[in-house]
């Protein structure tokens, strides 16, 4: 049966144990393994469909604006020399949270535009397959394919580097709230700071430590000990972002508001508040928390300084595609 288009829906991902570090950056093959959770609540819906108007160029519009395709174009070519489809398209996405907000929205793009290829090509691709096909368009989003929490393991070639869940959507009922940070700043990008982060001195400390990280962390979601997972995620995040700032040229997320909400949070936690901070490649901060303390967490913050926004996302599931469409 031959598609004329396909939908799938998608969601970002709050890594525990980070990925910084591209030991392959062609094929997106991370320096260290890592875990995450699917952010639920934040969607991205993306369908494509053959660009009959411009057989000569791919058409990506995204929330209702056409982009530039440079960055989709390179991995359709890759993935279409790999997998075998070779027509350029219509790309059509909406995301539910806000653009410029500093939500890596790249998790959720590529893992819906995989689903929708293997859905329009019947491409019958395993998950762990597909998520390696996520993975060439951001690495990232190798981790939105499977549900819940997620692990991506390194692997050494285009096969062994995949996701799969180690604990599903309603396993630990955990909540991200974000705290979205103002900032004139313009920030230096993931796909940028990959390429910076061989040039710290700690970074091969810490991916020398990685295996160490992620069994704790692993073992901490699999129990559901929340004491052992926040200490191992701000673990994480504080030695990725040590690897940030000592990186040639240095890169710093971190804004004045920031430091103070991870202050905050451990503050919070050590009045008995179950929460932990992580941050990503930007001034954002993510506070995890349990379902029992969210309504505190979100108090708590909703007039603290610098924020300007406020999202609540739970454990999602994976990219899947949207029947009938
Ligand atoms: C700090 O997946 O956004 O969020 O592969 O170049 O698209 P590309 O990078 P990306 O990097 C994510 C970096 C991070 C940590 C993480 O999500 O593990």
């Amino acid at each position: 049966m031959i598609l004329r288009s396909s939908t799938a829906i998608s969601h970002p991902n709050i890594a525990f144990i980070k990925y910084w570090g591209n030991a392959d950056p062609e094929l997106r093959l991370p320096s260290n393994g890592s875990i995450s959770m699917n952010l639920e609540g934040l969607d991205t819906i993306t369908s494509i469909s053959k660009n009959t108007d411009d057989k000569s160029k791919h058409n990506l519009i995204i929330n209702g604006k056409t982009q530039e395709t440079s960055r989709v174009s390179t991995f359709l070519d890759k993935a279409g020399a790999m997998y075998g489809f070779h027509d350029t398209l219509v790309i059509e996405s909406t995301n539910n949270f806000p653009m410029g907000a500093g939500i890596a929205s790249s998790a959720s793009a590529y893992s819906a535009l995989a689903v929708a290829l293997q859905k329009f090509y019947q491409l019958n691709l395993s998950s762990m397959e597909l998520s390696t096909l996520a993975r060439l368009g951001s690495g990232s989003a190798c981790r939105s394919i499977p549900s819940g929490y997620v692990e991506w393991f390194q692997g050494n070639n285009h096969q062994t580097s995949y996701s799969i869940s180690i604990a599903s959507h309603d396993h630990w009922e955990l909540f991200d709230c974000i705290l979205v940070v103002n900032t004139g700043k313009k920030k230096i990008g993931s796909t940028e700071g990959h390429l910076r982060a061989d040039t710290s001195p700690y970074q091969s400390v810490r991916v020398h430590d990685t295996d160490r990280r992620l069994e704790i962390c692993r073992r901490a979601i699999i129990n559901q000990d929340f004491e052992k997972f926040a200490w191992i995620i701000e673990l994480d995040s504080d030695m990725m972002h040590a690897v940030m700032m000592t990186s040639n040229p240095p890169i710093t997320y971190w804004q004045p508001a920031s430091l103070a909400i991870l202050q905050e949070v451990r503050k919070l936690r050590r009045s008995g508040i179950e929460c932990a901070y992580t941050m990503d490649a930007g001034p954002n901060v993510h506070v995890i928390c349990t379902k029992d303390h969210v309504k505190n967490i979100l108090d708590h913050f909703e007039q603290f300084p610098g924020i300007h926004q406020l999202l609540l996302a739970k454990v999602g599931m994976g990219a899947r595609s949207i029947p009938g469409q």
